[in-house]
């Protein structure tokens, strides 16, 4: 299929996940299905994949690719960080294996219309459920110049926030930002030649910033992987690969907190697991891509991938 997503660190996830004919896998970031078409080949006949994607589209792909598996995929149109309510709606209370693989697939990237990249020239959206939410067009017309600068700063790390939001709101006082050239162009206007990279379009920055706040990446994220250690039968795992420092920072002490305390409740006045760990952190360091891996598919460079088991 052309355009197709090409999935990172499959045989990693495959080996780390001990896929089994009777397991239940949840894999909450669908995506063109790389990954899960991997779980359920390796858990035929009978393991099942619980299919998870906010885009619409892209569950259309993951659809088709997967249709030989037929009844052992459950596709949902969804958040993943309702991730219990999906799983109580379909009856399932506990379950073998979690898998996000975040960020956004080479096919959004490349699907002009949808606006997440520079290269081509698209009204600004960036939004993965197109059902909800502001686009980037809205963030970069209408907020205050602070609050697009904290953006930019935290979920950017850009080093020339400043002066990009100072000529974004000069432009916008002209005629509206509509568009992802017209946005690449002004960023570029302001960033000195002798700091842009020849490898990084010097946008890079600004957009994934705004791509985290449409989307609330990093709030979600956050959300998601407390509910997902507790869906995990003990002795599962859940796998997370991330593509940039901020989202690996927050697995890393999301998951180093749960292996140091209990899960329970702070409602509840006596712990109910008497202070027992949650999890077990099987990657003290995150595994990457082997050179092999990215020669072959180049944006596999900065996946990080983290693994813990439900103890
Ligand atoms: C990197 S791609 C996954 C690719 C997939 N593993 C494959 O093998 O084709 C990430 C996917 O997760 C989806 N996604 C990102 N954040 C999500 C969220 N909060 N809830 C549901 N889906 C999400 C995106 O729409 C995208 O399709």
């Amino acid at each position: 299929m052309e355009g197709m997503h090409i999935p990172v660190l499959v045989k990693e996830v495959i080996d780390f996940l001990r896929c089994e004919s009777s397991g239940v896998y949840v894999d909450c970031t669908i995506g063109d299905g790389g990954h899960s078409y991997a779980i359920l080949s390796r858990s035929a006949p009978g393991g099942m994949v619980v299919g998870i994607d906010q885009d619409i589209e892209a569950l259309k792909y993951a659809k088709e690719r997967l249709s030989c598996f037929k009844e052992r995929v459950i596709f949902i149109h969804d958040n993943f960080c309702n991730i219990k309510e999906i799983l109580k709606r379909i009856n399932i209370l506990k379950v073998d294996g979690i898998l996000l693989d975040l960020g956004v697939s080479s096919r959004q990237l490349d699907s002009a219309e949808r606006g997440f990249s520079f290269s081509h020239d698209a009204p600004l959206d960036m939004r993965m459920d197109r059902r909800r939410g502001i686009s980037a067009a809205d963030l970069v017309n209408d907020l205050s110049f602070k609050d697009l600068l904290g953006i930019l700063r935290r979920y950017g790390e850009e080093r020339w926030s400043y002066r990009i939001v100072k000529a974004i709101v000069r432009e916008r006082e002209a005629h509206p930002i509509r568009s992802t050239s017209q946005l690449a162009d002004i960023v570029k206007s302001v960033i000195p030649i002798s700091y842009r990279s020849k490898k990084i379009h010097p946008a890079t920055k600004t957009f994934q910033a705004l791509r985290i706040e449409v989307n609330k990446e990093l709030t979600v994220l956050e959300e998601v992987l407390r509910d997902a250690v507790d869906l995990l039968n003990h002795g599962s795992r859940i796998c997370v690969i991330s593509f940039h420092s901020l989202e690996d920072r927050i697995v890393k002490e999301i998951f180093r907190g749960m292996e140091r305390e209990c899960s329970c409740p702070s409602e509840i006045p006596v712990c109910m697991c008497r202070g027992k760990r949650t999890l077990r952190g099987l990657t003290k360091k995150p595994v990457i891509p082997s050179e092999d891996e990215i020669s072959i598919n180049p944006r596999s460079r900065s996946a990080k991938l983290r693994v813990a088991e439900r103890l």
